[in-house]
């Protein structure tokens, strides 16, 4: 058969790729220490797991969907209200089968062919296909470390942002670990008022910030609904990944827009989860919490223990993310990493992945409990790796 030109711009990809290493190894008997995904090891709440398999059961809610609903919708207003003093009404929040499936196909709603979109370099795999599915062209904003990986869109040919027709950002950010300041971000508000852009949000890891950083979401703050939108994922914060579920919000008009292209493709969220999301959103705040201070003790425990053993570490200041530089002996992150699994069996992702500016980096996961972190620290220490 003959595939399509769009087609050729996805290759199987850096993952794909290091995880068949990775069974390869297993296969010869090799111990594998994974910190290569962003699955976190914490268990779902049991409500959640209980209200999902007692609705599975319930013929009629096998159903199409087609709709989300009232109960979700009110407990999700709630929700946004209670922890991030937003006010949403329901035709302002819609669902969609996880963030991954609602960026891939929100950049549509926005630009043409030939238009142009900014993305974060490095940023969330993702967030380039959005610009692919939407057959835009990319404009990189550097997220540097001595700009703390926050954006400067100031800094962009106006030519290009006079063409730009939304712009991704997302903080707590995924690979570099930085969080970004209001100030910072209102600035990308004035400017996107100036150039008429949309800002397209992703509020993924608001639960998982650390030290005196409190996370907000983007629509909080002036003029936000009306350049912009925003995704809020329940995969991190309450450990749900598989059950796909993440709520798109905006004003009433850009929900109607996604409703409409949505409705091509898909025919809504599977009952069960709907009723596993309001269960979600029941659980306790103090249960959230206290996964944040896990959560922040790993950060702690990998941040340090790395330092001491010799690599130069950004301490994470939000996910479940911590991006190291490589050693200056490697030419690039995928030699670093290559040569990291197979010395010592530790499996984190080349920063390349990201984006080219991620190519001095690798990126840690932080989903094995302290000790586990201690010990593959110890055990890339003993390996002279650096
Ligand atoms: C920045 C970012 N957004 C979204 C997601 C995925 O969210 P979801 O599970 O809702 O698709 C991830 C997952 O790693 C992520 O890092």
């Amino acid at each position: 058969m003959k595939y399509s030109k769009f087609m050729e711009g996805f290759d199987e990809g850096i993952f794909e790729k290091l995880n068949n290493k990775k069974i390869e190894l297993e296969k010869n008997g090799k111990k594998i220490y994974d910190l290569f995904v962003g699955t976190p090891d914490f268990k779902p709440e049991e409500n959640i797991l209980k209200e999902i398999s007692n609705k599975a059961l319930n013929p009629d809610l096998i159903k199409y969907s087609l709709q989300d609903i009232e109960p979700l919708k009110e407990r999700f207003i709630k929700h946004y209200k209670d922890r991030f003093n937003v006010t949403l009404s329901k035709d302002e929040i819609m669902t969609v089968n996880g963030t991954q499936d609602g960026m891939c196909h929100v950049g549509m709603l926005f630009a043409d062919p030939g238009d142009y979109c900014l993305l974060p370099n490095p940023g969330y795999v993702a967030f380039e296909a959005c610009a692919k599915f939407a057959r835009c062209k990319i404009e990189y904003y550097p997220l540097l470390e001595e700009n703390d990986f926050m954006p400067r869109l100031d800094l962009i040919d106006p030519e290009i942002l006079k063409k730009t027709k939304f712009v991704i950002i997302s903080y707590p950010s995924n690979p570099t670990g930085g969080v970004i300041t209001k100030e910072r971000y209102e600035e990308i508000i004035d400017l996107a008022i100036k150039y008429d852009f949309v800002i397209i949000n992703d509020n993924a890891y608001s639960d998982i910030v650390f030290d005196d950083f409190k996370s907000f979401s983007f629509l909080s703050l002036p003029n936000a609904k009306k350049v912009g939108c925003e995704f809020y994922s329940l995969s991190k914060s309450y450990n749900t990944t598989g059950s796909r579920i993440s709520f798109f919000l905006g004003d009433k008009e850009v929900i109607e827009q996604f409703k409409k292209l949505r409705s091509q493709y898909d025919f809504g969220m599977y009952y069960p989860i709907q009723y596993g999301a309001i269960e979600a959103m029941n659980v306790s705040p103090l249960i959230i919490e206290k996964q944040r201070k896990e959560y922040e003790e790993r950060r702690n425990v990998f941040c340090d223990g790395m330092k001491k053993i010799g690599f130069d570490v950004k301490v994470s200041k939000g996910t479940m993310f911590v991006f190291v530089k490589i050693p200056n002996k490697y030419k690039d992150s995928i030699s670093f990493s290559t040569d990291l699994l197979e010395k010592t069996g530790v499996l984190c992702t080349p920063g390349i992945a990201f984006g080219s500016l991620g190519d001095r980096y690798v990126r840690f996961a932080l989903v094995k409990p302290k000790e586990e972190l201690l010990n593959i620290i110890e055990i890339i220490k003993n390996s002279n790796i650096i």
